[in-house]
């Protein structure tokens, strides 16, 4: 779900669809826009990618403009169709209104609306708020005040973005717990969903609070709160440019991503340590006494930072001898959760906006518990409502599919469980610069694996036609198959599983049969028993007639009689072994589905970050 917003001296359609391309790997089915021209309203819209839409632009032309909104929706309320496609306008098509989330209380208001008369055309949410909009304008009142009249009626979160066939000089934008920025020209001004949409234009941004209405005009951008009153919005520079949104050559987004993990690992461990060899974290923002008081933890995240999320498990109890809870956002409130002043929720999110987490992380707050983020995405809302944040540095990540998101949030949360462990005491100083070593070692481990990545391809290509693939892990190793078979269910749409391995006999074993390949991440050789553990689950499936691809440690010759695939790991401590076992697994992902003939960047049904509950 993708939202743009044009006023200047351009073309405006130009500017939205090119807006509404940069958005698109946040995930959609339908797409539009809507111009004013001299006092009308001129709308397209089409359900499918953006080509629909400007195949429709090409057969009946919009009129210059330079004026205009946009919008890529992934549904909701209503199937992806042409007709609930965005934006929406109201009854006599004055109003052209677009909007992201979920209006809560919508089907009272709308029934008010049908009460008196309004015939609604679609299942959304969206156009009963076009109707109420266009209702106030046509009372008299001017877009601002309409929008902060109408925001003050709806529940629910939400982005909007709207403009008035009878004012060609401005475009108006709320917003409620879904994200919106504005970026600042000379004579012209944008709206975007995030700054991808018009980085090319300004990297001068508006970044919008909570509950706040904003109003562009050519010249100037005038914010105020719902009640009307003037409101502060924080001014920030982005500090990407435009080819950190461009693919570099590769095929897909995904693929260069998977290529940037070494940068932005090695950028994640940045400055993370003083002269004297100690760790710092800029923005922990609680002191180490608070941190001393902490007498468990509970790690919330969705989908692939949820994985990062079970690592991160290992880590702290390892390290830091503090008990860990993982649980899914989308569960935590609900069950409710045993939380105080003592608890420590950490909030795992690339994009700073998964709906589930802000939700969850809420909660926690309400019930007196310090909230850590572990963000990828600068002045988004998860860390700016934490208590204290630890920032990936990632650079933009387009693909749908998470990559070097996943590998930066282990990276934080390594560095997270050697903070604590250094401020409890729980390790000595020599062992925390040990580790930190390792890690700094990573960044040539994980190019190492990218070297040998056409071994990955060609494995990846032999599996098309492929129905089911199972993943087996023990310990770190577990997440990483998780992850692994989300990464093909993401993608490839395949049937895939991860399990941990020593719960194979209890279940999983009876879906093998001859030929289904199975992964296994094998642990390093170490003291534990793993390895020799993990061994036998290999064993159990290879005569039960599956073939298998095994990741292990290089020179480990114990694995060879049992591995039909070997795929060499670098050599690293079994806890930091996921920075480089993921790695073959995202290959593996990628190559398939690119070989199925699948959009890698944008698989159906997903999106980038899920603003809705
Ligand atoms: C969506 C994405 C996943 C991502 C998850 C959590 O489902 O498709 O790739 O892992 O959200 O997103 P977050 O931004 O909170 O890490």
């Amino acid at each position: 779900c993708g939202i743009v917003g044009y006023i200047g001296s351009r073309p405006a359609q130009d500017v939205v669809v090119e807006g509404l391309r940069r958005l698109e790997y946040r995930g959609y089915d339908s797409a539009g826009i809507a111009l004013v021209d001299d006092g009308a309203l001129a709308t397209r819209k089409r359900a499918g990618k953006l080509a629909n839409l400007e195949k429709l632009v090409a057969e009946e032309p919009l009129p210059a403009a330079s004026l205009g909104i946009g919008h890529t929706r992934w549904a909701t309320h209503g199937a992806p169709n042409d007709v609930n496609a965005h934006p929406h306008v109201g009854a006599s098509r004055r109003v052209a209104l677009v909007h992201n989330g979920i209006i809560e209380n919508f089907a009272d208001l709308r029934a008010r609306l049908e009460a008196d008369d309004h015939v609604l055309v679609s299942e959304t949410d969206t156009e009963t708020v076009a109707h109420l909009l266009e209702l106030q304008v046509e009372s008299g009142e001017d877009l601002t005040t309409a929008m902060q009249r109408v925001c003050a009626m709806l529940d629910g979160a939400f982005t909007l973005v709207a403009v008035d066939a009878h004012d060609p000089d401005r475009v108006v934008a709320a917003r409620r717990n879904s994200p919106l920025v504005v970026g600042l020209g000379e004579g012209e001004n944008f709206l975007g969903s995030d700054v991808a949409a018009f980085i090319e234009h300004t990297r001068e941004a508006l970044e919008l609070g909570q509950d706040q209405v904003v109003t562009l005009t050519r010249d100037g951008v005038d914010v105020t709160g719902f009640d009307g009153r003037p409101a502060e919005a924080t001014q920030f520079h982005v500090d990407w440019d435009l080819s950190a949104a461009e693919k570099d050559g590769h095929d897909w987004f995904m693929r260069k991503e998977i290529f940037e993990q070494p940068r932005a690992v090695a950028d994640s461990l940045l400055g993370r340590r003083t002269r004297s060899g100690a760790l710092q974290l800029d923005e922990m923002r609680l002191s180490d006494q608070e941190l001393r008081d902490i007498d468990k933890i509970i790690i919330i995240a969705a989908g692939t930072s949820f994985y990062a999320g079970m690592v991160a498990k290992y880590a702290i109890e390892h390290w830091c001898r503090i008990p860990v809870e993982v649980e899914l956002s989308s569960e935590f409130r609900y069950r409710d959760p045993i939380l105080d002043y003592s608890t420590l929720v950490v909030a795992i999110s690339q994009s700073g906006e998964t709906a589930d987490t802000l939700q969850a992380i809420r909660h926690a707050r309400s019930q007196r518990s310090k909230v850590l983020a572990i963000c990828n995405t600068n002045g988004s809302t998860i860390p700016r409502e934490s208590d204290a944040v630890i920032y990936t540095h990632a650079g933009p990540e387009i693909g749908v599919a998470s990559t070097k998101g996943f590998l930066t949030q282990l990276v934080a949360c390594y560095l997270l469980a050697l903070y604590l462990a250094q401020v409890k005491g729980t390790r000595y100083g020599d062992e925390i610069t040990q580790v930190m070593e390792q890690l700094e070692a990573v960044p040539d481990q994980i190019e190492a694996v990218l070297g040998r990545c056409e071994q990955v391809y060609e494995l990846a290509r032999t599996h098309v036609g492929t129905r089911s693939v199972l993943f087996l892990g023990r310990h770190a190793g577990y997440p990483v198959a998780l992850e692994g078979a989300l990464k093909l269910k993401e993608l490839a749409y395949l049937h895939a599983e991860g399990f941990a391995a020593g719960e194979l006999k209890h279940g999983p074993i009876a879906l093998v049969e001859e030929g289904l390949p199975v992964l296994c991440v094998v642990p390093p050789r170490g003291r534990d028993q793993l390895h020799g553990k993990m061994l036998s689950g290999i064993q159990e499936v290879r005569a039960r007639g599956a073939v298998t691809i095994c990741l292990a440690e290089e020179g480990d010759a114990t694995i060879t009689p049992y591995a039909d695939v070997l795929i060499p790991l670098p050599r690293v401590p079994v806890l930091l072994q996921p920075l480089v076992a993921v790695v073959p697994l995202q290959l593996f992902a990628c190559e398939l589905a690119s070989a199925m003939g699948h959009d890698v960047d944008q698989p159906r049904n997903l999106a980038k970050s899920v603003t809705v509950e």
